[in-house]
């Protein structure tokens, strides 16, 4: 069952709430709409698929930072894979338990590995500078601290180059050659570091699960070679990654339980508490874009729905040229003509569209239109180009109600930046 479905009257709904009922309920447009009880099945997926596994699931906070949906996730038992010393306090915050968080990334600074250090998270491994800040961070704080080894399987997860992370040419992680330099060093600090696993991410957006088995007999190998130097490997972190149908065809994609069946036999016959970090899959399909047409025009061949979100607030399809399907919120005014339009938003350079040749029915001036699949990587990356402030964000909670779950950014906010400064 997914949260947002046309219902028999033509209307989009999100849940049982009518989308056009939040977009009179907001406090301005455009924002964010998420189910919340979408995110509860999500999640329900990944916790099913798990059966029979120890496990952690380690939601990539990057994905959506929104405070309550964190709440909502660390209520549930996810752990959080954070990147940035922001994120990090955010994380703690929340109330995650840092005993399943993980603290990631290829330019951790030594102040940031202070408060891991500190906070007691496990800390991967990127670099031999990494390494060195990581016992630095260790002697600064006197304590031990639990890492993962960040490995570059170097396999091909088949994704737009700027999501793929686990092939030679990426920036981050370890490569084989240089594991042995790693261990050798790791066995030099006793006091200071201690290796409790490996690490994997192979990429975003895969929709092949062979992939993550591929990477998986791999990492094995080096638990194996790892382990016969007298290390007590107890974790495989297999990263996230895994995709969604953004396309909303009925293509069969690879589901949570296919991904851990496909890594199940593997993490059992090693003994090993298996390590996951969905942020996409757990969010990206509970959220949509909600816009309101501004206008219509049409430039010779080409049609524009001229809407008032735009790249600002949803970056994707500019920066990746990604496809996220795009709807109109209400059934059309009898004897409006679809036409092939591209969608556009206000921002004064021609790379802000959100999709492009979608056939619509022509829009009212006023209409409500979504782009979908929102929940991950939107607003997570939203900027105030323009001046366009970041939209605020509501939930649909399982009994109706539209709660609002983060302010819009307003002006007054943005001139605090500049307060007591010189005029
Ligand atoms: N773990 C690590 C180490 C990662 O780098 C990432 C994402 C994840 C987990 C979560 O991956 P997911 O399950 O969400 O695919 N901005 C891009 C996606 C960048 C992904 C970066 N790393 C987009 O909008 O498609």
């Amino acid at each position: 069952k997914h949260c947002f479905r046309r219902g028999a009257d033509g209307y989009l709904y999100c849940e049982g709430v009518r989308v056009e009922d939040a977009m009179t309920a907001a406090e301005r447009s455009p924002f964010y709409l998420y189910s919340k009880p979408q995110i509860l099945r999500n999640f329900a997926a990944y916790r099913d698929a798990l059966q029979g596994l120890r496990s952690i699931i380690g939601y990539a906070v990057k994905a959506n930072n929104n405070l309550p949906v964190l709440r909502v996730l660390r209520e549930l038992g996810c752990g959080a894979v954070l990147v940035s010393g922001n994120e990090l306090r955010l994380a703690l915050q929340a109330g995650f338990d840092p005993a399943r968080c993980i603290f990631n990334g290829n330019g951790k600074t030594l102040e940031h590995l202070k408060l891991a250090a500190e906070s007691g998270v496990f800390v991967n491994v990127d670099s031999e500078f990494d390494l060195e800040n990581i016992v630095r961070a260790a002697r600064a704080t006197g304590k031990k601290v639990p890492v993962l080894l960040r490995i570059n399987p170097d396999v091909d997860p088949q994704v737009h180059p700027y999501v793929a992370t686990g092939n030679k040419t990426s920036k981050f992680g370890i490569r084989n050659e240089k594991l042995q330099w790693f261990l050798d060093s790791i066995k030099s600090y006793p006091n200071e570091i201690k290796l409790v696993g490996v690490h994997c991410h192979l990429g975003s957006t895969i929709t092949k699960v062979d992939i993550f088995r591929d990477a998986a007999v791999l990492m094995l190998n080096y638990v194996d070679e790892i382990r016969a130097q007298g290390f007590k490997l107890e974790y495989l972190n297999i990263g996230g990654g895994l995709g969604i149908d953004y396309h909303h065809t009925d293509a069969v994609l690879p589901t949570p339980m296919d991904l851990i069946n496909t890594v199940r036999e593997l993490v059992l016959s090693q003994d090993l508490t298996l390590i996951i970090e969905p942020g996409r899959s757990l969010i990206a399909n509970t959220c949509c874009f909600v816009n309101r047409v501004t206008g219509v025009k049409s430039n010779g061949t080409k049609n524009f729905i001229v809407v008032d979100g735009s790249m600002a607030e949803l970056i994707r399809p500019s920066l990746y040229g990604a496809y996220q399907h795009i709807e109109l919120v209400s059934p059309p005014t009898p004897g409006a003509e679809a036409a092939t339009f591209d969608i556009v938003g206000p921002v004064c350079e021609s790379a802000d569209f959100l999709g492009k040749d979608r056939e619509l029915p022509t829009p009212d001036e006023g209409a409500g239109l979504v782009v979908h699949d929102a929940g991950a990587y939107c607003m997570s990356m939203a900027s105030t180009y323009n001046l366009k402030l970041r939209p605020p964000e509501y939930w649909v909670e399982a009994d109706g109600s539209i709660v609002k779950i983060r302010h819009g950014e307003k002006l007054d906010d943005y001139m605090k930046f500049f307060d007591g400064l010189p005029a």
